[in-house]
């Protein structure tokens, strides 16, 4: 371990909840000096903001953000650059999952999805991007799915999403590294969070603490892609080395869910 992220300002949008609650709690028990929790969900935020500053007294910041509005994310993004005068890591996760039969995808479904998982992530890049040009350094943190590097059936609309995030951030990367940016994109599995509602998250799934400890492992080493558990590794690297294999699983995942939707009303 190192000190990457001791005496640092953070970002972290959907905050309240799963992964970027495990973020900001492992920023903090990494000597973090300041994470600004962005999410809409004020009871949660309340509640997860106190429970952290009895632990870490001062240092948890909970602001109410619709990462859905840009003048939010600007107010945000703005407040944790002034708090210490620098802005150090800002983590773009706030989104939702969507598993649907293209039939189901109205247009307000598409609308909603690309506006939080895909806007929201470009508002938080687009503040965060000139206030760490200005600075020299800073590491924007994007959060996308393996649904964005592989296509999963019934995903559509999610993977739409994801994939755009991966390609932004990746090509961000490239064009910024020179002035003493960082970028990373993560692509997790299944994590158990609230994303999977009343559904019983597959037997695959990990806890947010190894999400988390995974993920920091990697920004440590200034990762550009992080795609985990292993079993999602597998699978990219199938997909991309073994189309013809890919495609039979994507096919029986596909024939299996439409199955369990006929059967049992729900994809997984
Ligand atoms: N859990 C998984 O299996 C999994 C897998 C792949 C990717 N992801 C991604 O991880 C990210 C976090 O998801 P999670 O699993 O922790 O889910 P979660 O539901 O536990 O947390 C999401 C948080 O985002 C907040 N949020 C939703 N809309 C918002 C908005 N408009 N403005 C501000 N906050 C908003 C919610 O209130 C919630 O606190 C998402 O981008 C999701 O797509 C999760």
């Amino acid at each position: 371990m190192t000190d990457y992220f001791k005496d640092k300002v953070a970002v972290v949008t959907g905050a309240a909840s799963g992964i970027g609650l495990g973020l900001t709690e492992h920023l903090l028990k990494r000597g973090a000096s300041s994470v600004f929790m962005g999410d809409f969900n004020q009871e949660n935020l309340e509640k997860e903001g106190k429970r952290l500053n009895d632990e870490f007294p001062g240092k948890a910041h909970p602001l109410l953000t619709d990462v859905t509005k840009l003048e939010q994310v600007e107010s945000l993004i703005k407040k944790a650059k002034d708090f210490e005068g620098h802005l150090d890591f800002v983590f773009n996760n706030a989104g939702m999952g969507m598993t649907l039969p293209v039939e189901q995808i109205t247009f307000d479904i598409w609308k909603m999805i690309i506006d939080l998982n895909l806007w929201g992530v470009i508002y938080g890049t687009y503040t965060a991007i000139p206030i760490m040009r200005e600075q020299g350094f800073g590491h924007i943190v994007n959060t996308a799915s393996i649904a964005g590097c592989v296509p999963i059936p019934y995903q559509a609309v999610y993977a739409a999403t994801k994939s755009a995030v991966i390609s932004m951030t990746e090509s961000l990367q490239y064009e910024l590294e020179v002035e003493g940016l960082q970028f990373s994109v993560f692509c997790p599995g299944n994590v158990i969070t609230a994303i999977f509602g009343d559904l019983t998250p597959p037997p695959d799934a990990i806890t947010v603490d190894e999400a988390v400890g995974y993920i920091f492992q990697e920004l440590e080493k200034k990762s550009l892609s992080i795609i985990f558990p292993q079993n999602m590794r597998d699978i990219d690297k199938y997909y991309r080395e073994n189309r013809p294999e890919f495609d039979k699983v994507a096919r029986a995942l596909a024939a299996e869910r439409r199955e369990n939707y006929r059967t049992k009303g729900t994809y997984f």
